[in-house]
């Protein structure tokens, strides 16, 4: 069990009291800003969710590159790591995420790009996948959304196969104490001001700086998927540290 600084058990919006108002809070947010979730992302983060995404699959890379290989990117959103992850596979992937509204952005992407992964509705804590079924799972910019992170670990190990590889791209806390911050300056007076205004959503933009202030920071989200079972549990920083990628080996 982890406890200590960062340590939380899963996201609290403000005024969810249990797991399931959690749940409910954070899909009614995504549904609310899903049409300017692209355009907010790019522009909030100044292109640079690109890389990260791209980042990803190039370390996923000896995974993917397997014949056939069962990959399934969940809490996929408009589906940019879906789509790249299609591309560097050559085949169709599944992407999943609880929010339609979200879905059907990313079905849209798919279709207009010619390409075929196939997407569903699925709670990230309850995946109706089989056990050991997977090469390769993924999650962007999801897990911190959580109501319960050791269940959403448990799942992610649940449904890959030995040896099969999960990916966890996160928001995090910079290290560094000095650019920290800056960064949470920007992220609760700039970020939240701007996401509000051009999004109509203030909730969803001042949510995120507190949900990644609530979330394990990366060494402690490492400890926490290594005490679950996971091996070869490692993370790198990306752009000082504000964003952390998680590999780990069933
Ligand atoms: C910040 S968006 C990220 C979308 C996409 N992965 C990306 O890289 O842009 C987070 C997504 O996670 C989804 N999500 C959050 N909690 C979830 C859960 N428990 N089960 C399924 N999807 C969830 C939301 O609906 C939303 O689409």
């Amino acid at each position: 069990m982890i406890s200590g600084k960062g340590a939380s058990k899963g996201t609290t919006p403000v005024g969810a009291q249990t797991e399931e108002q959690a749940a409910k809070w954070v899909r009614g947010m995504f549904a609310e800003v899903a049409p300017r979730y692209d355009f907010l992302n790019h522009l909030l983060s100044a292109n640079i969710d690109k890389h990260w995404r791209n980042r990803t699959v190039a370390r996923l890379k000896p995974h993917l590159s397997k014949p056939n290989p069962k990959v399934l990117d969940i809490c996929c959103g408009t589906g940019d790591l879906t789509i790249l992850l299609e591309k560097a596979t050559g085949t169709p992937v599944l992407g999943s995420d609880f929010c339609h509204p979200m879905l059907t952005e990313a079905a849209g992407k798919i279709t207009r790009g010619q390409l075929r992964s196939p997407l569903f509705e699925a709670d990230g804590l309850k995946l109706p996948i089989k056990d050991a079924s997977l090469d390769v799972i993924t999650v962007a910019f999801g897990f911190r959304n959580f109501a319960n992170y050791q269940s959403g670990i448990e799942e992610l190990r649940r449904v890959l196969k030995p040896g099969g590889v999960a990916a966890v791209l996160e928001f995090t806390q910079p290290p560094n104490p000095a650019f920290r911050a800056v960064y949470n300056f920007y992220s609760r007076h700039l970020l939240s001001v701007i996401g509000g205004l051009i999004s109509g959503s203030s909730d969803a933009y001042s949510y995120l700086p507190e949900s990644v202030k609530k979330f394990p920071e990366a060494p402690l989200l490492a400890q926490q998927m290594r005490e679950s079972g996971f091996q070869q549990v490692e993370f790198e920083y990306m752009t000082f540290g504000i964003v952390a990628l998680h590999l780990a080996t069933r």
